[in-house]
């Protein structure tokens, strides 16, 4: 079965791809590298030992994401089922810039819906976020919670998910789910694909790893007055590989259902700020100065899921507890501390001459960090 994973280059992309690819999938990426690499293909291939299919295409390019399903399907083979991760996810970022978030998420959303509607295949899995549950009054939160949103971002994503909701009511030959993630962490055991954020990281454990690595003094902690154990904000943690199987499962889930339904995927346990830094200094053995500021503006203070409905529905569960998710995280950041190597990406022609604009496939070299084509190829021959 062929799945297209659009954002497939990102942090969660590259995981759900590395799962898919393992569990026999043929994987097609669709990716502008806006904040990603293509190098993180590449680590997918070398991971996997398959041949991942990779676009540089942009969802607000409604020419584009046909062509990618056009040319996939004059290859023989149709794209099945999509994966949508492909959107912006700086909370401060869209506060500043609505009208980026919009264009990116809400009408990127649009245009993919638009081209599957076209090509007929209707069955898709959507990366939202428990963003959606806004200033969730109490935790464990249902998927019932009433919804509502405290940035551009939140408010793009809630849009998409009503987009989605009346897409499958206007043609029942939709199916879609509607995935709400909690707070991803960690990075794949092997230590080969991991976040990589540009700039000053805003989330905690990328922010903690800077840390670890000497690049940020100290992690500032947004509060310690909130009404939970030590003061400092909760949060439901889990681990990213565990969340691209949760992927895995939409994917099978929505072979047989008709229209469309959400799921929380979280594990269910809250976490406070300073468990996660003595967590991730056990693990590391590295210390992590910190220091108490002020509470940052739009932050809840405690936010878990109930996540009871993904193992019903889908039969899926969070399986790794805390110490993987930071145990993983620090051999990623050991082994990249300057992520896939931004220099690198930036000097690396990202163009193929005779494309047409807009929509460019990318080939093995291109994927591979110079010097390493022989080990694109190798993971490619190993199919
Ligand atoms: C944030 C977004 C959420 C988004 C998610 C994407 C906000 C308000 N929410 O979730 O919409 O879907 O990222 O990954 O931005 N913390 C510190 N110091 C730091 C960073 C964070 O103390 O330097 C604390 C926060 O106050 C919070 C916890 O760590 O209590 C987790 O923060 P973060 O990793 O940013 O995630 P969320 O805010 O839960």
């Amino acid at each position: 079965k062929k799945v297209l994973v659009a954002g497939g280059a990102g942090y969660i992309g590259t995981h759900v791809c590395a799962d898919l690819a393992m569990n026999g999938y043929d994987v097609v990426v669709l990716d502008n590298f806006a904040n990603s690499s293509p190098l993180a293909i590449h680590r997918v291939e070398m991971l996997t030992g398959k041949k991942i299919g990779v676009y540089q295409a942009d969802t607000r390019d409604y020419d584009s994401v046909i062509r990618v399903f056009e040319a996939e399907e004059a290859k023989g083979s149709p794209i099945d089922t999509v994966v949508h991760l492909a959107g912006l996810k700086a909370v401060g970022e869209s506060v500043e810039k609505p009208h980026i978030y919009y264009d990116n998420n809400v009408v990127g959303s649009i245009n993919l819906v638009r081209a599957m509607d076209e090509v007929g295949c209707k069955k898709l899995v959507f990366s939202s976020s428990a963003t959606v549950y806004g200033d969730a009054r109490s935790s464990p939160i249902k998927e019932c919670h009433p919804l509502s949103a405290t940035s551009p971002y939140g408010r793009s994503k809630l849009y998409i998910e009503e987009m989605l909701r009346d897409t499958c009511i206007s043609d029942g030959g939709w199916s879609v789910a509607i995935l709400r993630y909690f707070n991803p962490v960690g990075a794949h055991p092997s230590g080969l694909i991991g976040e990589d954020p540009k700039g000053i990281p805003n989330n905690l454990m990328p922010f903690i790893t800077k840390v670890a690595l000497g690049k940020q003094p100290v992690l500032k902690v947004f509060g310690s007055d909130y009404p939970t154990r030590d003061g400092t904000g909760v949060r439901d943690y889990l681990h990213v590989c565990d969340l691209a199987s949760g992927h895995l499962a939409a994917i099978e889930k929505v072979d047989d259902l008709e229209g469309s339904e959400v799921y929380n995927l979280g594990t269910g346990n809250g976490v406070s700020v300073l468990e996660m830094v003595d967590e991730f200094e056990s693990a590391s053995g590295k210390e992590v100065p910190y220091e108490i500021v002020e509470r940052r503006k739009g932050d809840v203070a405690v936010c878990f899921a109930d996540p009871s409905k993904a193992h019903e529905g889908l039969g899926w569960q969070a399986k790794l507890d805390l110490s993987h998710m930071c145990s993983d995280l620090w051999r990623w950041t050991e082994r990249n501390p300057d992520g896939y190597g931004v220099e690198e990406h930036l000097e690396r022609p990202l163009s193929t001459p005779g494309a047409k604009s807009g929509v460019v496939p990318l080939d093995r070299a291109q994927l591979a960090p110079a010097g390493q084509a022989g080990v694109a190829a190798k993971a490619a021959d190993a199919e």
